[in-house]
């Protein structure tokens, strides 16, 4: 509402103030279908001598949106001590990350086509991400503290919302006061260095914001050094523990690490259910984004006497999906992030053939990093190790009077990020509502793309530390706590 975004519409409203129609959209995001872009570290002092490599398109091999320099070990070092926090006073910094927000909005065209060539991002997909890196813009604005800074802060993200997750750390951050190092995921530089240079324009000054692109040793050594006071992270639960182990040697006691990481995300489905609402859900939620969103679904749970129906309306439903480049309007599933995870999913659902658990599978283009979008069979959710992070869904089915099993195994995944339920009966809501534990629970819909402001997210357990991000609390962890009582 009005008074968690000022005069500014949330999310919903934003592509009717700027763009008519979907054509006029389409339209300005092919001014930019050839661009090449160019991404380097973004330092308040001298950087190091480049040298640039090529950043794919995952779904056209021929295609190269850009190229990008990673920052040295010099770099850091120039980053780490030239970081300054932001000293303007709360109104200033608001009023900074606003005008940032107005400017993400004007560069829409090219926000796209950088988002869908980058990160293989369709158009739906890549109009939501700007709509809630503006919206986490205006939210932290708004809620912008007078407290004091923890000082710097290391901001780590991942290539799956390559804008949204990397603007809503970094504007949390300096909403705060903090002085920024940014380091974006290094399949996705671009996006995060237009992001920059835009924060940069609208008034953030360059001894806030610092930008480092590069791999994970870039992270890690942005997450080793004393001089940093607290860290941000978004990505797999392995990497959020190296952080953790890595801050606890080289950084102060009690430094922050906000961690957002994976889920073994699940679904149940009881036999009193609508069938056509329950597989609309199931389909958004397992297959778009290709399943690369951390809240995607993974194991569906239907309850055995809906099964045979519910899986046959799923297999039809999975049939109307158009698998392809994200650039036609018409796809509906584009390609994974890179041959690596290709590779890593094709291993598996092989594994899964080899036993004979394939229940369905779409083809896909030869050319590109695709994987199949799949439907596997799976006893229980206990049978599934890790989160494979693509179009990879688990079906299971439960009794009547499993129920309290199936969340039992649910639980002790030790994961709880995000949770969908289908039934029609009020009291069984409020049961497994309570009993599930995870971060976003869902009834009746999909369990995809939570909104700022009003869906804080995050999980629970492995799935991350809290507090949630878009949400009332997310600020407080980036402001530095008064000094406790000394003991008498
Ligand atoms: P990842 O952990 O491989 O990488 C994330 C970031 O960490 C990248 O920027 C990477 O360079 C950096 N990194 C890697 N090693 C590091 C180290 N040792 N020290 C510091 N930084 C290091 O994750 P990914 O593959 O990019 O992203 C996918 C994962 O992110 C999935 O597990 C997904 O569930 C999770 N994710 C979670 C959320 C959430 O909000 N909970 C949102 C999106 C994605
Ligand atoms: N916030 C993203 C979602 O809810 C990950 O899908």
């Amino acid at each position: 509402g009005p008074e968690l975004f000022g005069d500014r519409p949330n999310s919903m409203g934003w592509d009717i103030e700027h763009a008519q129609t979907l054509s006029t959209v389409e339209h300005d995001r092919n001014v930019w279908r050839a661009h090449q872009w160019h991404a380097a570290p973004l330092l308040a002092g001298a950087p190091a001598p480049e040298t640039a490599i090529d950043v794919a398109n995952p779904a056209l091999p021929g295609d190269i949106p850009g190229t990008v320099s990673f920052a040295s070990p010099a770099d850091v070092e120039t980053a780490l001590s030239a970081a300054t926090p932001w000293a303007a006073d709360r109104a200033t910094r608001a009023a900074v990350l606003n005008r940032a927000a107005d400017l993400f909005e004007a560069n829409y065209g090219e926000l796209f086509a950088l988002t869908s060539r980058e990160a293989a991002k369709s158009l739906p997909d890549a109009i939501a991400e700007l709509r809630e890196a503006v919206d986490f813009l205006r939210y932290y604005a708004a809620n912008a503290p007078e407290a004091a800074p923890v000082g710097t802060f290391t901001c780590i993200s991942p290539w799956n919302f390559p804008l949204a997750i990397f603007t809503g750390q970094v504007s949390a951050a300096l909403a705060s006061g903090n002085a920024v190092l940014a380091k974006p995921a290094e399949q996705t530089p671009l996006i995060a260095f237009r992001a920059v240079q835009l924060m940069h324009e609208a008034g953030v000054p360059a001894t806030a914001l610092q930008l480092l692109p590069g791999a994970g040793d870039v992270g890690a050594a942005l997450t080793s050094d004393a001089r940093v006071g607290g860290a941000a992270f978004t990505g797999s639960t392995e990497t959020a523990l190296k952080i953790r182990s890595a801050m606890a040697k080289h950084m102060a006691p009690g430094a922050p690490l906000i961690a957002e990481t994976g889920g073994l995300n699940a679904m149940i489905v009881d036999s009193t259910a609508l069938p056509e609402q329950a597989v609309q859900a199931v389909i958004e939620s397992a297959f778009q984004s290709a399943g690369q969103r951390c809240s995607a679904l993974r194991c569906l749970y239907v309850q055995e006497d809906i099964a045979p129906n519910l899986q046959k309306m799923l297999i039809g439903a999975m049939n109307t999906l158009t698998v392809g480049n994200p650039w036609d309007i018409s796809t509906d599933v584009g390609p994974v992030i890179d041959e690596e995870a290709q590779s890593g999913i094709q291993t598996y659902i092989d594994a899964a053939r080899a036993e004979g658990r394939v229940l369905h599978q779409l083809d896909t283009p030869s050319e590109g990093t695709f994987a199949q979008p799949t439907l596997l069979r799976v006893g229980s959710i206990k049978e599934m190790e890790r989160e494979i992070f693509g179009p990879v869904l688990h079906l299971a089915t439960f009794k009547s009077g499993e129920l309290d099993q199936v969340i039992a195994d649910i639980n002790a995944t030790g994961y709880g990020l995000t949770f969908g339920l289908q039934t029609r009966i009020d009291d069984r809501v409020q049961h497994v509502t309570e009993a599930v534990h995870a971060g976003n629970i869902y009834v009746n819909r999909n369990q995809i793309g939570a909104i700022v402001g009003s869906q804080p997210f995050g999980g629970e357990g492995l799935s991350g530390t809290g507090p949630k991000a878009g949400g009332p609390n997310y600020l407080t962890r980036f402001t530095a706590r008064p000094a406790p009582a000394q003991a008498a």
